[in-house]
């Protein structure tokens, strides 16, 4: 079944095919939808909300929203900003994200979505918390201060690394990665060269001894702003 279905994003008429998600069929029309726990490679997980679009006037995931046809979508309106705005500075608040000394600054997703969606400093209180940082893996260490819990890690390393390294513990405020050995990262088949590694929007995942390889402010999101590469199709007419 390739049955070609139309609908609109922003008054923008959008081509999908059946079976896509908005979220890709907007990414192949040129349409930036930020999106913190979906990724291209990745089966959608639906859990950060970030790309929340109003459909036919009811708010929905676009990671997981299959397209309709003649579906009215809205994804840049000022209260989906506002939304989008309010679950980025949960997020902040939540972990600790000190950009200013955090090797992921410059590649990290969660920063980047902050500097597009204006972000200067969140309304809310910062929790501080205080998490184990994981170091056993001789190439890898894991710092669950930053984890966005977004999901990505756990299924790369099952549908890209064939894997199972990841998964997630407990519920609610206490939910977090874990690994599928008692003692850490270290005592599982995790391998430096694994996707997952790569994978995380943050700064939660990071590879030893490479810190400031590249230098801070020559960075993937010191040069252009995140979703950029998606708008730039749409300039060419693609
Ligand atoms: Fe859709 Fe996270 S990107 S819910």
């Amino acid at each position: 079944m390739s049955a070609t279905i139309h609908f609109t994003i922003d008054g923008v008429e959008v081509t999908g095919k059946a079976g896509q998600t908005i979220l890709q069929a907007a990414s192949e029309a040129g349409i930036y939808i930020p999106r913190l726990c979906a990724h291209k490679d990745l089966t959608p997980h639906g859990s950060c909300r970030v790309c929340t679009v109003m459909v036919n006037g009811r708010p929905q995931a676009a990671c997981t929203q299959p397209v309709s046809d003649g579906a009215i979508v809205e994804n840049e309106t000022a209260e989906i900003k506002e939304l989008r705005r309010n679950l980025v500075e949960m997020l902040f608040v939540e972990g600790n994200h000190y950009c200013m000394f955090c090797e992921k600054s410059g590649n990290c997703e969660l920063q980047a979505l902050a500097y597009r969606l204006g972000i200067q400093a969140p309304r809310y209180p910062y929790f501080f918390p205080q998490r184990a940082l994981d170091a056993t893996h001789p190439d890898i260490f894991i710092d669950h201060n930053r984890c966005i819990l977004c999901g990505r890690c756990v299924r790369a390393s099952k549908e890209l690394d064939g894997k199972n390294v990841f998964q997630f513990i407990g519920r609610g405020a206490h939910k977090r990665v874990g690994f599928n050995a008692p003692d850490g990262l270290g005592h599982t088949d995790a391998a430096v060269s694994d996707r997952f590694v790569s994978i995380c929007p943050v700064g939660a995942i990071l590879k030893k001894r490479v810190g400031y390889a590249i230098p801070v402010g020559q960075r993937l999101f010191d040069k252009r702003p995140i979703g950029s590469e998606i708008e730039a199709r749409r300039a060419k007419g693609k």
